[in-house]
């Protein structure tokens, strides 16, 4: 066992993990601690990297390991730099350091082969990068392995193919800023094809028993692991700072040194990390990740496997959650304008009891909401879509207007569902983000269309409507007079989609069969 103490002074948990087979044990971590402040000051161990310090780059990327209740183990690639070091505590960690190291990793055994030789040389996800000249500067390449070993994991050992869309998506998150993807793409595809290998996960689970997290109603970071035990919690210490996956958070810790006495980690209790299917509505527990909210979303609506993508880089919707991107209530996050689109409403819960509002009643402010001191967001109720008659159309469309596309937030997003029958428009709802001070509906464009003919004419008057329906701010991001003049682009571009032009959408254009695309007059 690994045993480190940390001289802080102040009175919390002490930190367990499985690493290179060995438990590490850290103590007096102070709660505001990022994992990657203990891996290169604690321990000492520096293969991980800095680069941005906001979950942007990927430098810092490790994988961590998680047991599940069915048995399983799921591997997902975080942010080190805005991950808290106490949000690791019962879960297996590897770095870019341990690859070639930790005996629970070992050559799988093929159905000819008696049994495994003992060990290998690099991990496939390195192999791979040295056969295809894919290794670049000591920033990026321990990010770029350690996303390759997450895709190995998931992936490889799966028996899932590895294609280009893949080796994008979940590439997504890691950026080179001088040289070029395509070797690293190679490397991505050329993993299967090396002499496998494989983490012992009966190993690893016993390891993992071992050091299962105790519940604990004291304590300067808190992870309870029921809903009511976070409810408690959260009654008995109203003043401690709530985090999920801490994407933003931590950026608050890392860029404007925020410090917190006491944390509530809302991702252990069990409730909150479901996605269930209930009856006319989905429901989404608030600690569920981003990725496997958006996964469960694209099931009943397909059309927004884009945007889900476009959402952040793979390593920030592994850790980030639907419910931390709500109750954050920022004005240009993308999953408010979703979720307002979709009619979905909050369930708010304390000890007091539970209570359910509309997503666009929610904000009061500037990163300012209704919840109350004692309660926390537990549940994201989505309806679920209605089934078409023959006479009507439903059209959903998300659209994210950023600078770079991917890994990266949005100027303005804009958010679609329309529903029209009989050549009119039934019901629509409008989300917008990047325009107001809080994440809002489009109310008044949407009466401007309620009841209308679908038809040119109404679109151009419900586009004069939305780009005056808000008061957007000039800052880094755009102009206020960009972000009006994009709002009705975005409309129109949601026109002439329903007319059947689907090549005006980035996302569906095909290099080798793409057309010019008439423009309104
Ligand atoms: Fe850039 Fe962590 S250092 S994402
Ligand atoms: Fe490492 Fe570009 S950032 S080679």
């Amino acid at each position: 066992m690994t045993t480190l103490t940390h001289h802080a002074g102040s009175l919390t948990q002490t930190i367990r993990f499985v690493r290179r087979g060995d438990i590490v044990s850290l103590s007096n971590v102070p709660p505001t601690r990022t994992l990657l402040e203990v891996l290169r000051e604690d321990l000492g161990h520096t293969g991980t990297k800095e680069g941005c310090g906001e979950g942007d780059c990927g430098a810092c990327t490790v994988v961590l390991g998680e047991a599940q209740a069915d048995g399983g183990m799921t591997y997902r690639a975080v942010n080190s730099c805005i991950r808290l070091a106490h949000s690791v505590d019962g879960l297996a960690l590897w770095t870019v350091e341990d690859l070639a190291k930790d005996p629970l990793l070992k050559p799988a055994l093929k159905p000819t082969e008696p049994q495994a030789c003992e060990s290998f040389g690099l991990h496939p996800a390195q192999e791979a990068l040295v056969q295809c000249h894919g290794s670049q500067c000591g920033f990026c390449t321990p990010g770029f392995v350690m996303s390759l070993f997450g895709m190995y994991q998931q992936h490889v050992v799966a028996g899932v193919p590895i294609t280009r869309e893949l080796v994008q998506r979940d590439l997504s998150g890691n950026l080179c800023r001088c040289t070029g993807y395509r070797p690293i793409f190679d490397a991505a595809q050329q993993m299967e094809k090396l002499p496998a290998v494989q983490v012992d996960e009966p190993a690893l689970r016993a390891q993992l028993a071992r050091i299962r997290p105790e519940p604990q109603a004291q304590g300067n970071y808190l992870q309870p692991t029921t809903l009511a035990a976070l409810l408690q919690a959260r009654s008995e210490h109203p003043a401690a700072q709530l985090v999920a996956g801490c994407t933003d958070v931590g950026l608050w810790i890392n860029k404007l040194h925020k410090d917190f006495e006491q944390i509530i980690d809302v991702t252990r209790a069990a409730e909150l990390r479901v996605v269930s299917q209930q009856p006319g509505r989905l429901r989404i527990g608030a600690a569920v990740p981003l990725e496997d909210a958006f996964s469960a979303l694209c099931q009943h609506w397909p059309e927004l496997k884009n945007f889900a993508e476009r959402f952040a880089g793979l390593p920030v919707r592994n850790a980030g959650t639907l419910g931390g991107n709500v109750a954050n209530g920022s004005p240009i996050g993308d999953g408010m304008p979703l979720l307002i689109a979709l009619g979905a409403q909050l369930v708010l819960a304390s000890v007091r009891g539970e209570c359910s509002m509309p997503v666009e009643d929610f904000y009061t402010g500037y990163r300012k909401n209704l919840l109350a001191a004692d309660e926390v967001l537990a549940f994201i109720d989505v309806p679920l879509p209605p089934v078409p008659t023959h006479q009507e159309a439903n059209w959903l469309r998300a659209y994210k207007i950023s600078k770079r596309y991917d890994d990266d937030i949005s100027a303005v997003c804009l958010v679609i569902h329309l529903q029209i029958a009989d050549g009119r428009v039934q019901q629509v709802s409008m989300g917008a983000g990047g325009v107001a001070a809080t994440p809002v509906r489009a109310r008044q464009t949407e009466a401007v269309l309620r009841g209308q003919p679908w038809q040119l004419a109404t679109v151009q008057a419900a586009m004069a409507a939305l780009r005056a329906e808000f008061e957007p701010i000039s800052d880094m991001r755009a102009s206020a007079a960009y972000r009006r003049e994009v709002l009705g682009n975005l409309l129109q571009r949601f026109w002439l989609e329903t007319q059947g032009q689907q090549q005006i959408n980035l996302a569906h254009i095909d290099v080798g069969t793409f057309e010019p695309v008439k423009v309104l007059p």
